[in-house]
């Protein structure tokens, strides 16, 4: 008896939770943060990215590269749900692409891919493309080392 009630109390407010992030979120941010199939860290990375945000939050990127395009990448952050769905929908637009033009995704840019984010989680997809620029950087920086030609 107790736990038919505690159940319907349980379901009751999964489905408040669901109802309150169907006003918040498109379906596609909750798509990507409920299933974010890009999330980890790539053993062996040619470049690692972090960055900590102003709101505390941090994210980590980690690339594959070969011959100037992104082969494979990880994301990794201990931030909210929309940093998760922002994390994971960068590493989808960014696979495949040269890092000149993975370099060119803007926040905005993601946000629309995103079918849009509240004005104050904004800053969620400006911390993923902030991080993917730092860990192009840092790549470009150890093939400078090296004394690789980028072009
Ligand atoms: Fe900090 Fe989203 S609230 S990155």
């Amino acid at each position: 008896m107790v736990d038919d009630k505690l159940m319907k109390t349980i379901k009751a407010l999964q489905k408040k939770i669901d109802d309150d992030e169907e006003q918040t979120y498109s379906q596609v941010v909750i798509r990507e943060y409920r299933n974010p199939t890009h999330f980890g860290v790539l053993e062996h990375a040619d470049a690692v990215g972090i960055i900590k945000g102003p709101c505390g939050d941090t994210m980590k990127i980690t690339l594959k590269v070969k011959h100037g395009r992104i082969q494979d990448a990880r994301f990794w952050t201990d931030g909210c749900g929309a940093t998760l769905a922002c994390g994971n929908m960068l590493i989808k637009m960014m696979n495949g692409k040269t890092l000149h033009d993975a370099n060119t995704i803007t926040h905005t840019t993601l946000i629309d891919r995103l079918g849009g984010l509240p004005k104050e989680h904004s800053h969620c997809a400006l911390l993923a493309v902030h991080t993917l620029r730092k860990t192009i950087e840092q790549y470009q920086k150890k093939k400078r080392n090296a004394g690789e030609n980028l072009a």
